[in-house]
């Protein structure tokens, strides 16, 4: 039988998308010390780029179910030496029960789930940032009730997180206003699938308008850091300021998956302000996490 895997928020159908941020909010609210699904159950997770909430989230919520989690980089692998994907794929899942991997580019997360004989769940590539949707929206979900039927405004760059907005609005059934500098729109190959659930604008404060949630991201990301003073002139109008939340409802939240950068891709007062949720955004990773783990190794997938 194939493993389920974790690769894309379109993995998971809308219900199991809904009974899991559910799920999440529930372990939670009332954690048992004495509930140990995974006892004896090891997560290999393998970080070609660095990671502190997602490496913590995932190696902690393994520890609460009774497993324990293996941290393996390239560097002290032979995963950095050469050795085939496929090889490494098929030893690496012979001797555990689930792989998370970070990688740069999305294919080494395909290929190597292509090849794993147990869920593969993506921590993080170029294109895609999955768990942290999960975190996010069980954020949403506990703060504001369902998401459905929402405005979320992403404003700034088209990057691996827009890309699981993008899913999650097509998922949860919401509307996702995108605002980019020209040439830093999404992947057209993501974005056209979207239909109804997208639209695009070139003004930030326009974007903002009348929107319930606002979510904005590091200009330049991880493998992009020499791109940093060309992205800080193109992105220079996209910063999450207070005009922006003014514009927004009077109850709208904000949202970064952190690491910020204070006075760039938002200003101090907004993330350090009464509408920003971010703390309680990276907490819910553990228990997002927790969620995913129990759905992809407890129950019985055909
Ligand atoms: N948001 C997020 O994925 O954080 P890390 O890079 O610290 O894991
Ligand atoms: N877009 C960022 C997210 C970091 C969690 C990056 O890929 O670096």
């Amino acid at each position: 039988m194939k493993p389920r895997h974790f690769i894309s928020l379109l993995d998971l159908s809308s219900d199991e998308l809904r009974q899991l941020i559910y799920r999440a909010i529930e372990l939670k609210q009332h954690r048992d010390p004495n509930y140990q699904p995974l006892k004896g159950q090891v997560l290999a997770m393998i970080f070609e780029k660095s990671s502190t909430r997602t490496r913590i989230s995932f190696e902690a919520g393994m520890v609460h179910f009774g497993g324990s989690a293996l941290f393996l980089s390239p560097r002290d692998t032979q995963l950095g030496r050469g050795e085939p994907l496929r090889d490494s794929a098929k030893v690496i899942s012979s001797m555990v029960d689930c792989v998370m991997l970070r990688t740069n580019t999305h294919e080494t997360v395909t290929t190597f789930a292509e090849h794993s004989s147990v869920p593969v769940i993506n921590g993080l590539t170029d294109q895609q940032h999955p768990c942290q949707l999960l975190a996010d929206m069980q954020t949403y979900f506990e703060l504001r009730g369902d998401i459905k039927g929402k405005t979320v405004t992403w404003i700034g760059d088209g990057n691996n997180m827009c890309h699981s907005y993008i899913h999650a609005a097509m998922r949860l059934d919401f509307t996702l206003n995108i605002a980019c500098p020209e040439g830093y729109y999404p992947d057209h190959e993501i974005s056209q699938h979207a239909h109804e659930h997208i639209r695009f604008f070139s003004n930030a404060i326009t974007a903002a308008q009348q929107a319930d949630l606002i979510v904005t991201d590091v200009w330049a990301s991880m493998g992009q850091e020499e791109e940093q003073q060309a992205r800080t002139i193109a992105f220079k109008d996209y910063q999450v300021s207070q005009a922006i939340m003014a514009v927004a409802k009077q109850d709208a939240i904000f949202m970064h998956c952190l690491p910020a950068h204070r006075d760039e891709e938002v200003s101090s007062e907004v993330i350090d302000g009464h509408q920003s949720v971010v703390f309680a955004e990276a907490e819910n990773r553990l228990h997002a996490q927790k969620a995913l783990l129990e759905f992809l190794l407890c129950n019985q997938h055909s």
